[in-house]
């Protein structure tokens, strides 16, 4: 578990600028709606992940959650934040809110500190895993 830290204008939009990097990746032949996300570790590394969709719509498997399994599969359990763009057929005036399936990855591995970014075309609003997922549930206490 990360404790509570910020991050520096420039590294929050070069995370915000990989994630739409990387909803160039969806593959949404279903919805059409494309998501990318880039999470930070908190060793420096960047981890990209796109929504991936499937014939049987219940494998499909989202753009945060992605990026946290790529990053969990290669060692990572300490994170420091998370950026998120989306919309329809990469349409992203607005912005994209992570499901309640990924809050719930996402506090598998952080606490209420952990940073979420949303972006969109304008820039990007900064959020806390706290403010989005409130009396979370995890077994693993309140820092983890
Ligand atoms: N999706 C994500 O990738 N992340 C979210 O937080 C919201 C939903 C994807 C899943 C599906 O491929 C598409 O968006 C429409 O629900």
């Amino acid at each position: 578990m990360a404790d509570h830290i910020t991050l520096s204008k420039e590294l929050e939009e070069s995370l915000v600028e990989y994630a739409k990097k990387a909803m160039k990746n969806s593959y949404s032949p279903y919805s059409h709606f494309q998501v990318g996300a880039a999470l930070l570790t908190s060793d420096g590394n960047i981890y990209m992940g796109c929504n991936v969709e499937n014939s049987s719509y219940g494998a499909t498997n989202c753009a945060e959650r992605t990026a946290f399994y790529k990053a969990v599969s290669e060692g990572h359990h300490s994170f420091y934040a998370i950026a998120i763009v989306g919309g329809e057929r990469g349409n992203i005036t607005g912005i994209c809110t992570p499901c309640g399936i990924c809050r719930q990855v996402m506090r598998e591995f952080c606490d209420e500190n952990f940073i979420i970014l949303l972006g969109n075309s304008q820039g990007y609003k900064r959020y806390t895993l706290g403010d989005m997922l409130p009396y979370s549930f995890s077994l693993l206490g309140p820092n983890g």
